[in-house]
């Protein structure tokens, strides 16, 4: 209990002390590491992905790049990263050293396998060396190999076979990881779900190019010369995640927990994933920007959230986002709305009247003399680009206009053309153009 709130999930009957758990990656790589994480507050950990030590593992070099935007560092990072380099037996007695000492803290063991047997293999020997769930990842983005990484994630029946030869042989709970390189991921989660797996995690990287060289013209980041589509990471992918659990959380043929993650850095983004159904958040990127530390501002932070709503239980966020989530058919119209300036605030830098006059509406007059925006209520799309692009935060809001209100349509430049224009009825056939 942190501030009178209680911010322990049970996840496949798995107790976590908080939601907070390391995702699988660099930041989770060694029971060193992880036992610094743990220390910092960090309730559990997806172990980096094990390695049946079949194939040796060296990773390309350098293997991540990110992109910067503004002011802000490192709002993606792509990396061409493999799973793990180290020998099977130095992750499993990480494992057992862990569970010795951190015996209230879960590890999940994640895996890959080439074809059925590593699987089991794999997933035997993690149950047999202290993990308490299996996490299978069926969504490494840059594998090459048909039957592996994401390519298993696109490969339906392949994933069930996997999942159903795992669950065969554990009888620890186990997620499916799914690659968001897909648009729906509600039928492999439901074929991941008819193999038997008891919870599904989301989203692994997307596959993208963070940039090119353009001195070389070599995508980043460059291996000595050569570039790859791979994975991108981090803030800029939240909006991915989050589409992907909600559209799972809503499934109700699915019915599975959810374990969230992409692109969280803070309690906020965290709290949006459970809102949107995931009951565990994970983190790789925001610890490679800010290190484990994070986890005591997400304790806080959700901690105090909590307690100024008067929520008791941390699980009772845990999809209250959804009733609100809608098509977007279900929109009341009718409702409309328009820009307000608080103008005493105003610091007349100008950027709404240059947003607006070539991004929106021309709803805004500039007044040169007093450098104030006037606004044309009547022409305001309520885009609210203006209020994207000021400077002073909450200088700009939305403000709802009354139902007999209605807006300018946006005119046609030159009256004379519009009353000779004729627009054909539509046909099939065509050509429906305007006859002038
Ligand atoms: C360098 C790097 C290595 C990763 N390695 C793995 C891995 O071995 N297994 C895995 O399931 N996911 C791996 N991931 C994906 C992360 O676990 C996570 O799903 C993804 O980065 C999105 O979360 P984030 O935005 O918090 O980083 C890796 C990510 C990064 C950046």
């Amino acid at each position: 209990m942190t501030n009178n709130v209680d911010l322990s999930i049970d996840f496949c009957g798995v107790k976590f002390k908080n939601p907070f758990l390391l995702s699988s990656s660099p930041v989770s790589n060694s029971a060193e590491m992880v036992a610094r994480s743990f220390d910092a507050g960090w309730s559990g950990v997806v172990f980096k992905t094990l390695n049946s030590d079949r194939l040796p593992i060296i990773h390309p070099s350098p293997r991540m790049h990110c992109i910067h935007y503004g002011a802000k560092q490192e709002i993606a990072v792509q990396n061409v990263e493999m799973i793990s380099d180290r020998p099977l037996k130095d992750n499993l007695a990480d494992f057992l050293y862990l569970k010795k000492r951190y015996p209230d803290h879960p590890i999940i063991a994640s895996i890959m396998g080439f074809f059925a047997d590593e699987w089991v293999y794999l997933a035997k020997v993690a149950e047999d060396n202290g993990a308490d769930m299996l996490e299978l990842n069926y969504s490494c983005p840059h594998m090459c190999i048909e039957g592996a990484g994401h390519k298993v994630g696109q490969a339906f029946q392949l994933l069930e076979g996997f999942t159903a030869a795992v669950k065969e042989v554990v009888s620890i709970p186990v997620i499916a990881k799914m690659t968001p390189n897909i648009t729906d991921m509600n039928e492999p989660a439901m074929y991941a779900k008819n193999g038997g797996a008891d919870a599904i995690s989301a989203i692994n990287t997307v596959r993208g190019i963070s940039g090119i060289g353009l001195d070389d013209f070599v995508p980043t980041p460059n291996v000595f010369g050569k570039g790859a589509i791979s994975g991108t990471s981090g803030p800029a992918v939240k909006p991915i995640g989050l589409n992907f659990i909600a559209s799972m959380a809503q499934n109700e043929q699915l019915g599975l927990p959810l374990s969230g993650i992409g692109g969280i850095e803070t309690w906020i983004d965290a709290l949006e994933f459970m809102l949107v159904g995931a009951s565990t958040i994970q983190v790789t990127t925001g610890i490679l920007h800010y290190g484990y530390r994070i986890v005591e501002d997400m304790i806080e932070g959700l901690s105090d959230f909590m307690a100024e709503r008067g929520i008791d239980r941390v699980s009772n966020l845990v999809g209250k986002a959804l009733a609100n989530l809608h098509e977007t058919e279900a929109f009341d119209i009718e409702r409309q709305g328009i820009t307000h300036y608080d103008l005493d605030r105003c610091i007349g830098c100008g950027q709404c009247y240059i947003v607006c006059q070539d991004g929106a509406g021309q709803a805004i007059e500039w007044d040169a003399q007093n450098r104030r925006p006037n606004l044309i209520e009547d022409k305001c799309l309520s885009c609210m680009i203006c209020s994207f692009v000021c400077p002073v935060p909450q200088l700009i809001t939305f403000k709802e206009m009354p139902t007999e209100w209605n807006r300018q349509e946006t005119a046609v430049m030159d009256k004379n053309l519009e009353k000779d224009v004729k627009l054909e009825p539509f046909t099939k056939e065509g050509p429906n153009e305007c006859v002038i």
